[in-house]
Formats: structure tokens, C-alpha cells, sequence
């Protein structure tokens, strides 16, 4: 569904993504497990088309998307749930998420519906609905730029850190709506510094340490690898 070939980021001359290459098969949940600063946030960035590709390139569906417009990717399938969540303090929940949904054009599920598909997941929405975004919590503002994002109805979800700064309680919520993606026929991306959960929710994984992508492989295998245990488990 998505395949990243030899893609290079640059900030500047900071050589910020390396010629890095995965690919994510419709269906799964794949993980990028990294420290800070090893370049997570600006691969999701450059698939959505928010940061220019220096060389490499993107594919989704059989396409090339490596220069195309981020709304045009949006429209596409593909929707981003940025770190921080980004939410609109201002506007009201519902607002928020009818946002997710205004660059579709004739989406083949009415907005009631998709509405109805995020409120059984997320029930704490529907009933915030009318009050300003910035009266929810950070957990449950990290489940409206969850439904914000469905909103477009994706096929792919790329999801930039969701458990940053949450309670444990929350963290589980938010990643065990996220195993249920599949069923709604949306595929996941998710970048994680939490190696520990993402690796539990995950069929693949890669590990990126300063621009490179150092290791790869089942999420089960990885778990048990005795490096990333050390790095990144710690065990
Ligand atoms: N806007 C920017 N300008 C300059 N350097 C940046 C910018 N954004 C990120 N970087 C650098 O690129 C590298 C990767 O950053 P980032 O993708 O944010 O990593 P992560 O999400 O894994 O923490 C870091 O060294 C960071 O300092
Ligand atoms: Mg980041």
C-alpha cells in the first residue's frame, strides 16, 4: 500500500533522513520505533507532503505521491495525525472533526456516518460535542485529532507519537481503538518513541537511530531482540 524508497530529508544541510526504505502492506499495523530526534516525525511529514523530499521516493497505492500537494494526498487516503494532536481550542469538538472531512469530495460514507463509527470508539466526543476542544483533557484531545482524521476516511492512518504525555489509562484506550482500525478497512502507520506498547499493537516494525533504518522485522521478533531490549525496552 505505501513503499518509501531511498528517501533523504534535509533541514537546512542537516542530512535529517538517511536513504531510508519500508514499505507498509494494506491491513497491518507497522511501527517506526526511535529515540528523539531520530527522524520519526519528519518521514511521516515528507509522506504527507508538509515537508519537501530531497530524493527518494513514495508510493502509495501504485502511485507515485512523492511531489504531490499534501491536500491532494488527503483526498487520497492518506491522513496524518500530527504530534501534539493540534487540535482547535476555539472550536467546538464537532467543529474540530467536520474539519477532517471538508477536502473530501463525495466520500461514499455521509459525515452522520463516519460520526457514528467515532463516537463508538471515542463515546467521550459525542458527548463533548458542543463544548470548545480546548475544555477536553490531552487524552481525549488526542482522540478528536484521531476522529478528526477518520473524518477524511483514510485508508491510511499515519500516527505521529499518539501516547505522548498521557496517562496510562488514556494510552490504553487510544491504542486499543487503534488495533481496531483494521476492521474498518484503515491502515496503520504509527511512530512511537514508546517502543513497549508499539510493539504490542504491531505486526511489523522498523528502528530508526539518527536517519537510518537499523533494524527491521516482525514486531514479536524485534521484541525479543536482545538490542532493542536494551535500547529501547528497557530490560
Ligand atoms: N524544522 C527543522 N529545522 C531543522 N532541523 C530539524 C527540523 N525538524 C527536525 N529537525 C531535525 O531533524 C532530525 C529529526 O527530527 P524529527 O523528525 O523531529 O525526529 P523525531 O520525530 O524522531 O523526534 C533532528 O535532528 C531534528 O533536530
Ligand atoms: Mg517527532
Amino acid at each position: 500500500m505505501l513503499r518509501v524508497n531511498d528517501l533523504n530529508i534535509y533541514y537546512g544541510n542537516i542530512h535529517a533522513i538517511k536513504g531510508i526504505d519500508f514499505e507498509v502492506k494494506e491491513g497491518e499495523i507497522v511501527c517506526l520505533i526511535g529515540a528523539n530526534g531520530a527522524g520519526k516525525t519528519s518521514t511521516l511529514q515528507s509522506i504527507s507532503g508538509l515537508i519537501p523530499i530531497k530524493s527518494g521516493t513514495v508510493f502509495f497505492e501504485d502511485r507515485e505521491i512523492t511531489k504531490v500537494k499534501p491536500n491532494e494526498i488527503t483526498i487520497m487516503g492518506i491522513a496524518q495525525v500530527p504530534e501534539g494532536r493540534r487540535v482547535f481550542t476555539d472550536l467546538s469538538v464537532l467543529d474540530n472533526l467536520k474539519l477532517g472531512s471538508f477536502a473530501v469530495k463525495n466520500p461514499k460514507e455521509s459525515d452522520e456516518e463516519i460520526l457514528r463509527t467515532i463516537y463508538e470508539r471515542f463515546p467521550v466526543l459525542e458527548e463533548r460535542k458542543d463544548q470548545r476542544a480546548g475544555t477536553l483533557s490531552g487524552g481525549e484531545q488526542q482522540m478528536l485529532a484521531m476522529g478528526r482524521a477518520m473524518m477524511s476516511r483514510p485508508k491510511l492512518i499515519l500516527l505521529d507519537e499518539p501516547s505522548m504525555g498521557l496517562s496510562p489509562l488514556f494510552v490504553d484506550k487510544i491504542f486499543d481503538v487503534i488495533k481496531t482500525f483494521k476492521e474498518i478497512g484503515v491502515t496503520v502507520l504509527l511512530v512511537e518513541q514508546n517502543a513497549n506498547l508499539a510493539l504490542q499493537i504491531s505486526d511489523r516494525a522498523y528502528v530508526l537511530e539518527t536517519g537510518k533504518i537499523v533494524k527491521s522485522g516482525s514486531a514479536r521478533e524485534l521484541a525479543n531482540d536482545p538490542s532493542i531490549k536494551a535500547a529501547y525496552l528497557g530490560a
